[in-house]
Formats: C-alpha cells, sequence, structure tokens
C-alpha cells in the first residue's frame, strides 16, 4: 500500500465533465433516487419505444430479478452505427493496428454501418434471427466488431470465445450455449505467431453432437485450411452476395445482447448473460464520464474483444458515444517493446486503458523504450483487470504519462458489464493502487464473514447492495446458479466475490479474490477448472491448484499434483501435465508449477485444506494457521520441503 495522494489538477477539475463538488451531488441523486437518475440518463442512447418504467430489481433470495427500462425498445447496432451516420458519417470510428506495424486500417461510421450490414445480411441468409446464439472464435481484426453488431442487429445473442482458448474449451462453449454458427478467421496473428483458429474450430465442432450448421471464416493470413462443404464459407465470398442494407430489429430493453462465459470457484465457465438497454446506457456513460471522453480524442482500450472489457470498452461503450476507437491485433513486446509508445504516436491515442500485467512487463525493459517516443498526445491512462501495485502504478504515471496524464484505475467484473468503483479524473483525487469510489447509482458496502455491514475504514469482503443498469441478468439457462453464486452467500446483496479495504476518506482498495478464482495476467481462471484438467490424466490421480504471487502475472497458477500409484515423478511428466493443461483449457491456463505430492492436507471428512496449499504456495510457512483437524499432519511437512521455486 502507498500512502501518496495525488489531487486533482485545477485544468482538470475545470474542463472535465464533473469536478468534486459535481460528482457529490451526482452521486447523492443516483443513490437517493435511481428511477429518477437513470430514467434521464437513459435517454442518452435512442430508443424506437421511450421506457416508462426504469428499475425493477429484486435482490431477494429465490427471486432475483434484475429489469431496467423494460418497456423500452432499441436496438444496440442502432445506437452505435446508424444514429451517427448524419452528424459523423464521415469520422473514423475504428482505427485498426495490425499485428505488424506495416498494417493499419481506418473506418469511417459510413463504412463500419456498410460493413455491419453486409455481415448482418450473410448471417441472416443462413437462418440466424433474433434470440439465435452466434460463436465468435476470431483475432482482434475490424471483422470481430462488425460480427458483434451484426448479432446485435439481427437481435442474435453473440458469444465470443477468447482465441487464446482450446477446441475443447470453444466446444464446451458453443455447446452450452447451442450455437449453431461459429464465425471464425483462416488463421489468427500475435507476434508474428500464427494461430490455428479454423483447425480449432473444427475439432471443437467435431466434439459437438450434431456439429454446427454454418461456419464463417474470415480470411486473415490467407493460409490454407479445410473447408466442409455445406458448412463452411468464406466471408468474403458470403459478402459478395449480398447489399448492405438491413433493418435493425426493434428490441426491448430486456432482450439478451451477448453471452460471455467466465471462470467461477466451481464447476464449468460460466455464461454471463448480458441484456440490451441497461447495459449499453451503462457501458456508454462510464466510457464517457471515466474517461473523460470527449469528441475528437483517439481512444485505445488494449484488452482483447474476447474478454468483457473489449466488449464494454472497445466496441459498445466507445462506439454509442461516436468516439473514434483503436483495435491493436498485436502484442506489447511485437516487434520491440516501444510498440504501445509506437502506436499512440502514429494515431495520437489520448486516451490509452491497460492492464497491470503489461505494465509490469514493460517496466521490466527500463524507461530508455518509452522514452524514446514522444506521448505528447496523451492526456489520460487507465488500468483494468487486476490490482494494480503502487511500484507499476507510479511507473506507468510517471514514465508513460509523465506526470501529466491522471490515472484511472477501473474495477469491474464480468459480471457488472461496465467499470463500477474508479475514479473521475476531474474529481478524485489518486492514490496508487486504489481504485477510490463509486460510479454514479453503486452502492458498496464491505461486510465481515457473517455478512455484518461495516462502518468507516475497515477491511472485509466487498459485495453490492443494489443493483444498477449495466449488471448481468442471468447465467445463460441457469438462473438458480446465477442465484447460488452471487446472492446466496450474502442474501439481499451481490456479492463480488473480492476483498476490500476501505480507508478514512471513504477510497475503496480491491484486495483480490476471496474465493477458489484466480488472476492471471488478468485472466479470469477458476482453480476447479485447471484442477479437472490435470485430473482427467491418466497419470494424475489427484490435484489441487492454488495462486501465488508473481512479479508480472500478478498471480502464478501453482499445481500440487498426487500421482497414480506406481507412476514416477519425473520432469519429463511435468512438462507432458503443463502441455495437457494447455490442450485443455488453453495457453493460459499453464501452470507455472507444479510439485508432485505425494498426499494432500485433508481434514478426516477428506476435504483438501486449500488454505494451506495457499499459504505454502506463498512461501509464508509460519502462518498456515491450524493444522491439527488434518487427518495427517505430517503431509504439511512434506510439502513444505518440496515447494517449487520460480525457474
Ligand atoms: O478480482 C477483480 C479483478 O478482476 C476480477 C474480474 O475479472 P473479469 O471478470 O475477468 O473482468 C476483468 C475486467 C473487468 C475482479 O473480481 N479486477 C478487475 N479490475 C480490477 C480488479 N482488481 C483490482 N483492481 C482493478 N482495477
Amino acid at each position: 500500500m502507498s500512502d501518496k495522494v495525488y489531487d486533482v489538477p485545477s485544468q482538470w477539475a475545470q474542463k472535465a465533465y464533473v469536478d468534486d463538488a459535481h460528482y457529490k451531488s451526482m452521486y447523492a441523486a443516483s443513490v437517493n433516487d435511481p428511477n429518477a437518475f437513470w430514467g434521464e440518463h437513459g435517454k442518452r442512447i435512442d430508443w424506437f419505444t421511450p421506457y416508462t418504467k426504469v428499475k425493477n430489481t429484486s435482490y431477494d433470495p429465490g427471486h432475483v430479478s434484475i429489469k431496467w427500462f423494460e418497456d423500452g425498445v432499441t436496438n444496440v447496432a442502432y445506437n452505435c452505427v446508424d444514429r451517427h451516420l448524419e452528424t459523423r458519417g464521415d469520422q473514423v470510428a475504428i482505427i485498426w493496428e495490425g499485428d505488424s506495424p506495416d498494417e493499419s486500417r481506418k473506418i469511417t461510421y459510413r463504412e463500419l454501418s456498410s460493413e455491419v450490414n453486409k455481415l448482418a445480411n450473410v448471417l441472416r441468409n443462413r437462418g440466424v434471427e433474433k434470440g439465435d446464439r452466434v460463436t465468435i472464435y476470431l483475432p482482434m481484426i475490424p471483422e470481430a466488431a462488425f460480427a458483434m453488431l451484426a448479432c446485435a442487429r439481427l437481435g442474435a445473442i453473440h458469444s465470443i470465445v477468447f482465441g487464446g482458448f482450446s477446441p475443447d474449451s470453444l466446444g464446451g462453449r458453443i455447446a452450452d450455449c447451442g450455437s449453431k454458427v461459429v464465425i471464425t478467421a483462416d488463421e489468427g496473428l500475435r507476434g508474428g505467431r500464427k494461430v490455428p483458429l479454423k483447425a480449432n474450430v473444427d475439432a471443437a465442432v467435431n466434439q459437438i453432437e450434431g456439429g454446427v450448421d454454418h461456419v464463417i471464416v474470415v480470411r486473415r493470413t490467407g493460409g490454407k485450411v479445410d473447408m466442409t462443404p455445406g458448412r463452411d464459407v468464406y466471408y468474403d465470398e458470403a459478402a459478395a452476395m449480398v447489399t448492405d442494407e438491413c433493418p435493425a430489429e426493434p428490441m426491448n430493453a430486456e432482450d439478451p445482447l451477448f453471452i460471455l462465459y467466465t471462470s467461477g470457484s466451481t464447476g464449468k465457465p460460466k455464461g454471463v448473460l448480458h441484456t440490451t438497454g441497461g447495459y449499453l446506457v451503462y457501458a456508454s456513460m462510464t466510457h464517457q464520464y471515466v474517461f473523460d471522453y470527449h469528441p475528437g480524442d483517439i481512444y485505445w482500450c488494449t484488452a482483447d474483444v474476447g474478454w468483457v472489457t473489449g466488449h464494454s470498452y472497445i466496441v459498445y461503450g466507445p462506439l454509442a458515444n461516436g468516439a473514434t476507437t483503436l483495435m491493436f491485433e498485436g502484442i506489447p513486446n511485437y516487434p520491440s517493446v516501444s510498440r504501445f509508445w509506437d502506436v499512440i504516436d502514429k494515431h495520437q491515442v489520448s486516451i490509452f486503458y491497460t492492464a497491470p500485467t503489461a505494465i509490469r512487463s514493460l517496466m521490466q525493459a527500463g524507461e530508455e523504450p518509452v522514452k524514446k517516443t514522444s506521448r505528447a498526445s496523451l492526456r489520460l491512462l487507465g488500468s483494468v483487470g487486476e490490482p494494480i501495485n503502487p511500484e507499476a502504478w507510479e511507473w506507468y504515471y510517471r514514465v508513460v504519462g509523465e506526470e501529466r496524464c491522471p490515472i484511472v484505475d477501473t474495477w469491474w467484473q464480468t459480471e457488472t458489464g461496465g467499470i463500477l468503483i474508479t475514479p473521475l479524473p476531474g474529481a478524485t483525487k489518486l492514490k496508487p493502487g486504489s481504485a477510490t469510489r463509486p460510479f454514479f447509482g453503486v452502492q458498496p458496502e464491505v461486510v465481515d464473514a457473517a455478512g455484518g455491514v461495516l462502518e468507516g475504514a475497515c477491511e472485509g469482503n466487498l459485495v453490492i447492495a443494489d443493483s444498477w443498469p449495466g449488471q448481468m441478468r442471468t447465467v445463460y439457462g441457469d438462473h438458480e446458479r446465477f442465484e447460488q453464486t452471487y446472492f446466496a452467500t450474502y442474501p439481499g446483496k451481490y456479492f463480488t466475490g473480492d476483498g476490500c479495504r476501505r480507508d478514512a476518506d471513504g477510497f475503496y482498495w480491491i484486495t483480490g479474490r476471496v474465493d477458489d478464482v484466480i488472476n492471471v495476467s488478468g485472466h479470469r481462471m477458476g482453480t476447479a477448472e485447471v484442477e479437472s484438467a490435470l485430473v482427467a490424466h491418466p497419470k494424475v490421480s489427484e490435484a489441487a491448484v492454488v495462486g501465488f504471487p508473481h512479479d508480472i502475472k500478478g498471480q502464478g497458477i501453482y499445481a500440487y499434483v498426487t500421482l497414480m500409484d506406481g507412476e514416477e515423478p519425473t520432469e519429463e511428466l511435468r512438462k507432458e501435465l503443463v502441455a495437457w493443461v494447455r490442450r485443455e483449457i488453453g495457453p493460459i491456463a499453464s501452470p507455472d508449477l507444479i510439485q508432485f505430492a505425494p498426499g494432500l492436507p485433508k481434514t478426516r471428512s477428506g476435504k483438501i485444506m486449500r488454505r494451506i496449499l495457499r499459504k505454502i504456495a506463498e512461501d509464508q510457512f509460519d502462518s498456515l494457521g491450524d493444522t491439527s483437524t488434518l487427518a495427517d499432519p505430517g503431509v504439511v511437512e512434506d510439502l513444505i520441503s518440496n515447494r517449487q521455486n520460480k525457474r
């Protein structure tokens, strides 16, 4: 923790949308009368039929139901594209920067309209209708945004699967939501390396009973791929057959917009469902206020559209606001560690939003690769995805932003749809490592283990006391799981799964997950998923996975593995298990350390005591706590003496 405080520069207080006094009055209005507040701000998007009802939400156990603007009718693609055509048709909507610095493209709102309509017609010709699910497995190319908006235009529900997931993970997600159409590319390109996306789709679809009806393949690299006649079509060939006019489907505010799978502490990833009206109002409003977005800004969020940050803050929020949003295909260190800063100069980026893990890895290369670039266009920096350590914060502030650019450390989740706790750059003083204060309409509370609400400066678990428009509505196909996961721990409140501290100024400091979810390079993972991948290996009898502090990734993956009787714990097997997990889930789930453990610490009833495993992985051997309830206290000694170290 750092005790430094950076006051709001007076220029920012004057020029930003809100200063501190304004924040306080707007915040009070938003929580005192949510109906009046959101009734007004809901008008920021265009409605085909205006809503007459605003908030209708219940967190009551057994009856959790979340509806916003429920009788309004609109269309997300209409709001992100059509409504801008008259005033800013020739303005650039998307700047695309390719993996190679030699490739970039600018797409105006008028061109975006034409592309989205064409893609929508290609889908429509293949029978896609309102309510159908479409899986998108694309690299960071403009077609990813076109595909999202094309689905939204038709009222189809998209489910994007990050290109780093394996065929198994992709197949599970296609099957879970019953998609009959998949949009992919021949290959992706990242850091000069090719990713076999179409081949992965083939492998995924082969596992699914009944397969899928259509696979639409965007040509990215031109690499040769297998095409199944009757099922697969190249996008450019299909697009050549259609017009660029497709009507926008009238959608009720509560009609689904997308499903996005995310990891929880138990079981398979959950299909987080977001709907139309409230989501778009919230994404666009947070994008405007948190980033103090003004017309003329060039805005760049480095996330992948496979994650929620890409949904809300590359595509929906910025485009709803008529912004120019930059989409980057590559990685921070290719072809050099100056790439981010080079791109900022090349496209005159003014607002830059990235993840702590990227900052920490670039920090390692020193200041020179940053300082040799200008970055004079920058005026605001943002951070998202995991707690930012004060050292990384200071480096970002001092070296990248030259002490000129406020940093908005934005806390939120796939489930929340948009940013919930964050500074507003003209209103909030900054404390490195703190996400600071709630956005309008957000009511955080800190509770103790028993659910008692803590007051003043305190530390405990973070819950949100009431709904906001961007909140997820359900787990796709499993409302019971939605209630159990988020509303059962502290009945009547949304439980975030995060721990946090509130200081005497009322600022929030997120301390990380308190459940069995880990955050590896800003990628969220359930330890249970990695465990089930490990135990699926024929030589593994049992596995327990925990996070451990990692300098670059934030958290690394530490796996304790018990082998089947007679199996030898060799270095070769260790490598085989890492490769196995990569294949089962994807490279982002590769264990960093595997410890072969003849026994795991279990209670007499057979429950693994993860607390002990976590402490060992964190090298905190002195604070293992009470081990007297273990069936065999001897295993702890063995685990400690064989603790794996970072290599
Ligand atoms: O633990 C919190 C962490 O990321 C989790 C949500 O992950 P995901 O759903 O993948 O969404 C990431 C992008 C919004 C949270 O429960 N997290 C996210 N942002 C921050 C954060 N932790 C601390 N500070 C943040 N700014």
